[in-house]
């Protein structure tokens, strides 16, 4: 943890002091005199004035995003494409720059553009704050597992606080594709495979990140990306192509993205991924007739990096300027990086290819954002060093991160109640390099933030005082890792095997602490394998053979597969990648100072081959089990994952009573449905109690279950309480075909209990 300074312990700010706090500085900031500030217009009125001054060539300057290029505390670069994008910035040919950050740096490039080119338009820095930012939350896909709203829109807005005082305006986050997938590496990166969940949490992000103004400097613009269906990559290897039918996409996939733009998403990314024969970044029914026309989005959406050159690959673009054609046309605002647009896009124009209202629709979504932002009025706001020094790593960030990541961990199993361990517990070995690595529970997609500043296992442990003697066992990595390298994973090195085999003989409990680098997922990180890479297993089942009294904690930016443990090793923690402060949360729940209260967002598979696994399937025709072979299943694997969607025990015991539906208001389709949930047990605990509704027979397939509810519940020890639910018409609707919602008389079925195998159901009929 980045130690308080003295000003930060005179300041002593709290989350809601921060608010005033940046809107103090703003108004400081808004005062001073800036070149080319149009006051006293209404927004639109200003960018279309703004818009009647502009050339062709600044028009679509605005549409042109590139990769920061100068170090703009350095000398300005002098050759090839640096150069050029330098001298763009001054013809006002730039409307944005991503990954570029620090207060500084982002003045120094946004001065160049606000002094130097013809109307001083600002630019809009983007950058991937998806975790935080300096200080980092747990993965996103962690925090989902917390089912917590609210614990995780202050993530977001803690993010957004730090990445503000850092020059950064805009977000490309959350990341809300559904994915079904464990093979797929960016299922880090987002909420799991549930539409429901998934949409509750793309909410709380959107919210979290844009505050209650995008014009407060402490907040940033948020990204709904990836529109659409990037998460469904056929064999889950990133970038692939995805092909689903229309109920998936319109029950599955497009429901986050929905929740996005009800809860004022600023913008949108579309992706590299094909969808049903249709690059999403020139798909024009995704963005220009369903998005910006049927759902009314009047934000802008940018592509994916390089994605518009990426349909030439495809084969859907004969070369870049067909690509940049096919893009405009579509409805992509902004070019991120493909350098199409800037070169291509005004000949585009000028042939009638691409008509001018196209360009001035993206260019006035574009700048109605900046206005959002207040950039006109002071485009230098986030850009404030005492700002940053005072707010960026500041010791409630890292309070609200160790808050969340506790939250964030999932009891798997826990046999014989051996977790919670004793602090003075006796010959305690704690084995595995994930246990002392600083770096892996970063995870990935930590963008601007330092390496090696986690907290580890060790330091937890170290920190409640636990007595406990450490071997590495073998070595994950073979070197060192970063964002853009294939992590070089040790294979063959055994040195230390035998030392911590023979510290597990000598010891009465083994900790063992095995998982993934933590750049072993997230983008192009996509993996055939789940099970832990490298040597662990061979480590695992070695100190098992000696001595079988272990916990399990695994580490992981996705569902591993944990077949093998899960038959031998009596606890399993999972604990995912936390962030800056991983080791107090893993250390506090091995030591019962936390109570685990996470349910899992993925379905954990037995196999690989199960692969894409998910709690919400359609049923088949031929569901088994029967005593001939031909039945839906594998005839070498069990057709049920290892822990399902939802699933995730706690110290405290949680018994459910008495579901009863209430019907008085059945006639309006809307139900009130009640349990009894008890905690039977001596320990407080917190029980994420989840309502699933299904639909045994429509004018469709429905899944077998779908989330419609859940509510977090904290009980003391011996404590019971009514939890209510209340379901409405479109809770019992599905999307047809054409994409609406329809509603269908008849029976349905709802499921109440503590993981997507709810025991506790009742019927009902609705007219
Ligand atoms: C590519 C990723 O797909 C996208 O999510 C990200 O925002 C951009 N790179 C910018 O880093």
């Amino acid at each position: 943890m980045k130690p308080d300074t003295k000003l930060k312990r005179k300041s002593k700010v709290i989350l809601g002091q921060i608010a005033a706090l940046t809107m103090f500085l703003s108004f400081l900031s808004c005062n001073k005199p800036i070149a080319n500030r149009t006051n006293n217009l209404s927004a639109s009125n200003r960018v279309t004035n703004l818009l009647a001054k502009m050339t062709l060539e600044e028009k679509i300057g605005q549409m042109n995003q590139y990769n920061g290029f100068w170090d703009v505390t350095g000398p300005v670069p002098v050759a090839g494409d640096a150069k050029m994008k330098y001298e763009h910035l001054r013809t006002g040919q730039v409307g944005s720059v991503l990954n570029v950050a620090g207060a500084a740096e982002v003045r120094k490039m946004q001065e160049v553009v606000v002094n130097e080119s013809r109307l001083g338009i600002p630019l809009i820095f983007g950058l991937d704050v998806i975790h935080g930012h300096k200080t980092l939350f747990p993965i996103p896909l962690a925090e989902a597992a917390s089912w917590d709203l609210e614990a995780i829109k202050q993530g977001a807005r803690i993010s957004a606080v730090e990445a503000a005082a850092r020059g950064i305006n805009w977000t490309f986050a959350p990341m809300v594709d559904i994915s079904r997938d464990a093979r797929w590496g960016r299922v880090m990166e987002g909420a799991g495979e549930d539409p429901y969940l998934g949409s509750m949490i793309a909410k709380a992000r959107v919210e979290g990140f844009q505050g209650e103004s995008l014009s407060d400097p402490s907040t940033i613009a948020a990204t709904a990306k990836h529109f659409a269906a990037y998460g469904f990559a056929e064999g889950g290897r990133d970038y692939n192509t995805a092909d689903i039918g229309t109920y998936t996409l319109y029950n599955v996939v497009l429901p986050p993205f929905k929740a996005c733009l009800d809860a004022g998403v600023a913008t949108f990314m579309n992706g590299f991924n094909v969808l049903n024969g249709i690059p999403a970044t020139g798909d024009r029914f995704l963005q220009r007739d369903l998005l910006k026309g049927k759902w009314g989005f009047d934000g802008f959406i940018v592509s994916d990096w390089g994605s518009i050159n990426e349909m030439v690959a495809h084969g859907f673009a004969a070369d870049l300027k067909e690509a940049v054609v096919a893009a405009a046309n579509a409805g992509c605002d902004m070019d991120m990086e493909s350098l199409g647009y800037v070169k291509l896009l005004k000949e585009a124009v000028e042939e009638g290819r691409v008509d001018i209202a196209v360009i001035d629709e993206a260019v006035s979504r574009i700048l109605q954002v900046k206005e959002q932002l207040g950039l006109f009025d002071d485009p230098y706001k986030y850009c404030d060093v005492d700002r940053e020094e005072l707010l960026v790593g500041h010791a409630d960030h890292h309070a609200a991160a160790l808050d969340v990541a506790r939250r964030s961990i999932v009891l798997l199993k826990n046999d014989g109640q051996l977790l919670p361990l004793k602090k003075k517990q006796q010959g305690l070995a704690v084995i595995g390099a994930l246990a002392a690595d600083k770096n892996s529970p970063l995870g990935s997609w930590r963008i601007q933030s330092d390496d090696e500043t986690a907290i580890s296992v060790l330091e937890g442990l170290d920190k409640l005082g636990v007595d406990y003697t450490y071997e590495q066992g073998v070595r994950l990595k073979n070197g060192a890792t970063d964002f853009i390298r294939e992590v070089p994973i040790n294979e063959i090195d055994t040195t230390g095997m035998a030392a911590a085999v023979e510290l597990a003989k000598q010891s009465e409990q083994v900790i063992m602490v095995l998982g993934e680098v933590g750049f072993q997922s997230g983008e192009g990180r996509s993996r055939t394998r789940l099970g832990f890479p490298g040597l662990q297993q061979e480590l695992l089942e070695r100190v098992h053979e000696v001595n079988d009294n272990i916990i399990l904690v695994v580490m992981s930016g996705r569902p591993l597969v944990l077949t093998w443990a899960d038959k031998r090793i009596p606890a399993i923690l999972q604990t995912w990648q936390l962030g800056t402060q991983s080791g107090h949360a893993i250390a506090e729940t091995l030591f019962g100072d936390s109570n685990p209260s996470g349910k899992l967002p993925m379905t954990f598979p037995r196999a690989v081959g199960q692969v894409p696994i998910y709690y919400n399937h359609f049923k088949t025709g031929r569901p088994g089990p029967i005593d001939l072979v031909f039945w839906s299943h594998y005839i070498d694997e069990s057709i049920y994952p290892l822990y399902p969607f939802g699933h995730g025990l706690s110290y405290s015991k949680f018994d459910y009573d008495d579901l009863t539906i209430d019907t008085t208001m059945a006639s309006t389709r809307n139900l009130g449905v009640s349990v009894t949930l008890e905690n039977t047990s001596d320990q407080d605990g917190v029980e994420i109690v989840q309502l699933y509704i299904s639909d045994p027979f429509a004018s469709v397939v429905r899944p077998v279950k779908e989330l419609k509810g859940f509510q977090k519940v904290s009980l003391t020890a011996g404590e019971a309480q009514e939890v209510r639910f209340q379901l409405t018409e479109k809770d019992f609707s599905y999307y047809n075909q054409l994409g609406e919602l329809v509603f269908e008389p008849g029976q349905f079925v709802i499921h109440l209990g503590g993981s997507s195998y709810c025991e506790h159901q009742v019927s009902v009929s609705l007219n």
